[in-house]
């Protein structure tokens, strides 16, 4: 395989070629547990959705009408589409914000068509492939933290050398392109726009200074050459999904950080069980960051590795702030970060791990958050769980600690998957997003899809059996988890939990393809990924699947983004993405008059129409200018 064919792969496409999984040995417990749809929707969609269609005895839970939530949608749902183009219900409109390379200070270099932008203050523009954002209100002023995951190396780079840096200078302008953006945005006459120059303005990259704190800062596994303290690092990489917690910063959080590695050399071997698991490989994911830069080089750098995969904070209100590495939080394929309070005024933070057959984790601090009190240690001094969901749908949180693991707290934080696999936890079908509901105890985790499930082990050999909230082998189409912790208590150590919704296709299939029976000819899709709350109570989800509108996927379109009615299940599409795009990063303006809403990688010329897509920042507004979520 060519760098440039790796340039086409995915994440997870790549970590599987680079880590073949073993096949799952017992193929007779797949067999066995294969659920038919009608088993699915009488036995797991219990709290929602299923509940109209099912007898009463099979509900765990009655369902709630969400307070102030309006009657039924306050829109018309929107059909699939295939074009190149964004869609919104009639009464709506969109506009673009920021699009990748848009400056955010006057002295930056403006767009360049054919080299995708130039070098030259390429850490003062909006970086590409937007992910995770969140929006603050700072001294009356609109601010937003917006994530970017990656670039794309041809586009970024002279087309000729086929997204392949030649030089260290390369290698710097993809890394000034991706991480984070904190920028002051202002609503015009014309719309959104960047405040240029605005003191908010901000760009954080794979050379940030940023702090590690927690119980693994300072811990051998984390000291460099560079900073033989292990509490300093640089860079903040892979940074998929969001959080905010409840003081008013940004957690940007580190997903795919692995493929920014590689070998000159002969790797530590006392490492490689580590590597492996996080799928450090030699060969690095085309990057070639460890060509220039001996930091990213595990050869000459072996803990560099270690510094990344971790969940980072942002005071959006200070530009000179240092991000801040939370080591208490655990280190793996971060999704996002769902921050709540538990009724006692503990740190809840749900996480997910977004990788074939990984786990679910939740945070609770040990000491308790006052709106004014100090915030300091509350995302480092608690414990770290992670989720076991048994088939009579309820479940726990196992615990992660040196008398459940054998390991140190330490090797816990760092080696969090290795902790997990430990202690029996479940292993899942690729956990993204996970959000809570404002108007109910309850949060919602999207799994995405897991296209080995009932077929493979995860990548620490663990059975990725069929059952419970991951009810069907070979899962393509994804779903939709949610459980309720017992007593109302976010930091309770045991939930019930249920489906929300199967995706699936019914017009193709009447068993568990089909998906579950909020699934309908109507509101196709595949593959959810993004979701948030609105403050009304809607559930918005957005998807990052096959947009092929054939065979399996005929009927869904492109990358679209649902509305759900969390009480009835009911869900319907409220906006379709161009062709090739994800749609994904989801917040509102202070006011609730827009919605932002995020287009990662979109194909043909998207939003320009002048030769190269462009990852962009969109808003979404009523025409009436009325509240939006
Ligand atoms: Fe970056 Fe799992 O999405
Ligand atoms: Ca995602
Ligand atoms: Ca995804």
């Amino acid at each position: 395989m060519t760098d440039f064919d790796k340039a086409e792969l995915s994440a997870d496409a790549w970590d599987e070629q680079t880590f073949p999984r073993p096949q799952e040995s017992d193929f007779d417990r797949v067999v066995e547990r294969a659920i038919s749809r009608r088993g699915v929707l009488g036995g797991i969609l219990a709290f929602g959705s299923g509940a109209a269609a099912m007898a009463a005895e099979l509900l765990i839970a009655p369902p709630l009408r969400a307070e102030g939530l309006a009657a039924g949608f306050p829109f018309d749902p929107i059909p699939t589409q295939t074009d190149a183009q964004v869609h919104v219900p009639k009464g709506y409109v969109w506009d673009v914000v920021a699009r990748w390379g848009d400056p955010l200070f006057s002295d930056a270099v403006g767009y360049d068509i054919a080299e995708g932008g130039p070098l030259q203050k390429s850490d003062r523009v909006f970086g590409e492939n937007t992910d995770g954002m969140e929006t603050f209100r700072i001294d009356g002023r609109q601010v937003v933290a917006i994530n970017h995951e990656y670039v794309n190396r041809k586009t970024n780079l002279p087309a000729a050398q086929k997204g392949k840096p030649a030089d260290a200078w390369d290698q710097r302008k993809l890394q000034n392109l991706q991480g984070v953006t904190v920028m002051e945005i202002a609503e015009q006459e014309t719309g959104w726009a960047v405040a240029v120059d605005s003191r908010f303005n901000r760009r954080i990259h794979h050379n940030t200074p940023m702090l590690l704190v927690g119980p693994a800062a300072g811990h051998d596994l984390l000291k460099t050459d560079a900073d033989p303290g292990g509490s300093r690092s640089l860079g903040t990489f892979g940074n998929c999904g969001s959080g905010k917690t409840p003081w008013g910063t940004y957690l940007t959080c580190e997903e795919n950080f692995n493929g920014y590695f590689g070998a000159s050399g002969e790797m530590q071997a006392d490492l490689a069980p580590g590597y492996e698991r996080y799928g450090i490989s030699p060969d690095g994911w085309g990057y070639e960051y460890h060509t220039w830069d001996a930091r990213f080089d595990v050869t000459q750098t072996p803990n560099e590795p270690h510094r990344a995969g971790w969940i980072v904070e942002i005071d959006p209100a200070d530009p000179d702030s240092t991000p801040v590495k939370h080591t208490g939080l655990g280190r793996f394929k971060h999704e996002n970060a769902e921050v709540v309070l538990a009724p006692d005024g503990r740190v809840v933070v749900f996480m997910g791990d977004d990788e074939r057959g990984e786990f679910l984790y939740r945070f609770v601090s040990n000491a308790t958050y006052a709106s004014g009190e100090p915030t300091d240690g509350l995302l480092d001094e608690g414990t770290l769980y992670v989720a076991r969901f048994d088939d009579d749908q309820t479940g726990e949180w196992l615990a992660l600690t040196p008398e459940t693991t054998g390991l140190t707290q330490a090797e816990i934080c760092i080696y969090s998957r290795m902790a997990a696999s430990l202690v029996g936890a479940t292993t899942m079908d690729r956990p993204e997003w996970i959000a809570t509901n404002p108007n109910a105890v309850e949060a919602y985790c999207c799994l995405t899809n897991n296209k080995y499930r009932g077929l493979r082990m995860n990548a620490g050999g663990g059975a990725m059996a069929v059952g419970g909230p991951n009810p069907r082998a070979h899962n393509r189409y994804g779903q939709i988890v949610r459980w309720r912790p017992h007593g109302k208590d976010y930091a309770a150590d045991t939930f019930d939990w249920d489906l929300y919704v199967m995706a699936g296709n019914p017009t193709l299939y009447d068993d568990a393809y089909g998906g579950s029976a909020n699934i309908n000819a109507g509101n196709l899709f595949n593959s959810p990924d993004g979701m948030a709350f609105d403050s009304r109570g809607l559930v918005w989800i957005q998807t990052d699947g096959k947009d092929s509108n054939t065979g399996d996927y005929a009927g869904m379109g492109n990358n679209q983004m649902l509305a759900g009615d969390p009480v009835t299940g009911e869900i319907i599409r409220f906006m379709t993405g161009p062709k090739g795009c994800e749609v994904t990063g989801l917040s509102w303006s202070a006011d609730r008059r827009t919605m932002f809403v995020g287009i990662q990688h979109p194909g043909g010329s998207w939003p320009d129409g002048a030769g190269l897509p462009r990852s962009s920042l969109i808003a979404i507004k009523r025409e009436d200018n009325g509240l939006v979520g």
